[in-house]
């Protein structure tokens, strides 16, 4: 298994060019199912998420090619029937349920397993398909749905923890090609479930209201290809301003949307760092001084729980008290063990993580444990004393597009050790 050492110490500097979003790209490639005509989708991240989800859909029957952040699909003819070693390496893969629905009246989908950052259930995502007239039976690991009408419905994907986002752009796909008008309440309002809505209407079906928290989707017969370019990845360019507010004099995210950032933005300001935005760029450089944080992850356009690991690890060396309270996935706190390993004084309250800085981390041998907490363990790296020895960057690699590269090119020391 590789890993990455980080040597501490350095000075970050420069621009940094932000890829593509994968939160965005694995539902839109999804998508391209509910069309038997061809599709280009460009700026596709080069992830191993996004290799799965294409691996999916050549099982499933599409053809695909790939050539520098662009892909085709042409999805003639496809199979209802995803099993379980094919989907069992990305949950994500629940989202070609709501295609497959929508254009086969189908589908079978192993379910997916447990995660490290919680339980992760899909009875949102099965609700909804229920609403449009589908059965639902799960049976041997399997979630078998079958509707031979689907049918426009008022849905409410509203749970405690907030809306659904893989749920929501789930029945927005099934509902296109519904009988009549499909209402979503409740619907989650990230900016990657308004891509899979342009994306969709491209395609000719009808939305509106995506980005808000009702959606209104009228059914049409039938969708086309269509050409799309996927949103930059906003949690991305979200860690790499945290990177430059931990050791950097002055680090741009570049080809950025600075109105998605605002949620990341605005708690740099309030820790003290100056952020200036430039047309689709957004600088972060040191204030006079840095101050302790209250942060709360909620869902957008709130402060994202997939920044709550990278803004630890700068709280973990700011001076003051701060806490940092999750409410979207209350367990995901594995990176907090490995940062306490690297001297950060971090007293975990349930949801909530109570952060006492310390002036420096020391290097050490840690454990990724999924995508962000692996993140958060780079950026934690980057200020300490040493080298720090991340384990398990197969994590890292499922959502950053070459970190140790892009990284280095700032004036990073990081090195990547093959197995
Ligand atoms: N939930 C339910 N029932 C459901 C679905 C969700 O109770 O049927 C709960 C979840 O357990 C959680 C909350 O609702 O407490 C929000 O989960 P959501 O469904 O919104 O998460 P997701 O759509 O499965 C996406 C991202 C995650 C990101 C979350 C929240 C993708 C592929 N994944 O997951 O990204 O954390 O939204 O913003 O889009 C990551 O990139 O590292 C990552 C984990």
């Amino acid at each position: 298994m590789d890993k990455i050492l980080v040597h501490g110490g350095r000075r970050l500097r420069g621009t940094v060019k932000i890829s593509g979003s994968k939160n965005s790209a694995l539902p839109i490639l999804a998508a391209t199912l509910l069309t038997k005509e061809p599709c280009t989708i460009s700026r596709v991240p080069d992830l191993s998420d996004i290799h799965y989800m294409l691996t999916i859909l050549s099982e499933l029957g599409c053809e695909v090619e790939r050539a520098s952040g662009m892909v085709q699909i042409r999805a003639e003819k496809v199979k209802t029937h995803a099993p379980y070693d094919i989907v069992r390496k990305m949950r994500a893969s629940v989202c070609i349920l709501g295609p497959l629905l929508g254009r086969e009246h189908r589908a079978t989908v192993s379910l997916p397993g447990g995660c490290v950052i919680g339980d992760r259930p899909i009875d949102l995502h099965l609700r909804g398909f229920e609403a449009l007239g589908a059965s639902v039976k799960v049976s041997n690991g399997n979630v078998m749905i079958l509707a031979p009408k689907l049918t426009g419905a008022t849905i409410s994907l509203r749970s405690t923890f907030g809306s659904t986002v893989l749920g929501t752009g789930n029945v927005m796909m099934a509902a296109v090609l519904a009988d009549g008008q499909t209402i979503i309440d409740g619907a989650a309002e990230e900016p990657e479930v308004v891509d899979l809505a342009n994306f969709l209407i491209a395609m000719g079906a009808k939305i509106d209201g995506a980005g808000t928290r009702r959606i209104t989707i009228e059914g049409v017969k039938e969708l086309h290809g269509a050409k799309h370019e996927v949103i930059p990845d906003r949690i991305e360019a979200g860690t790499f301003l945290v990177a430059g507010a931990i050791s950097g004099d002055e680090v741009t995210v570049s080809r950025v949307n600075p109105e998605h950032l605002l949620a990341v933005t605005s708690p740099l300001r309030e820790a003290g760092f100056h952020i200036t935005v430039n047309g689709n760029k957004v600088s972060v450089s040191p204030g006079p001084k840095r101050r302790a944080l209250k942060l709360d992850t909620i869902p957008y356009p709130g402060f994202p729980t997939d920044m709550q690991a990278q803004m630890c690890a700068l709280l973990a060396t700011t001076d003051g008290i701060s806490v940092v309270s999750e409410h979207v996935f209350p367990n995901r706190f594995m990176h907090v063990a490995e940062l306490k390993r690297m001297g950060a004084n971090i007293d975990l309250q349930g949801p909530t993580a109570v952060i006492t800085g310390v002036p420096k981390l020391s290097g050490a041998p840690v454990m990724a444990s999924d995508l962000r907490a692996s993140a958060a363990l780079v950026l934690a790296g980057l200020q300490a004393d040493g080298v720090t020895e991340v384990n398990r960057v197969y994590h890292i690699d499922r959502g950053y597009e070459s970190i140790d590269e892009k990284l280095n090119e700032l004036g990073a020391e990081i090195e990547r050790v093959k197995a």
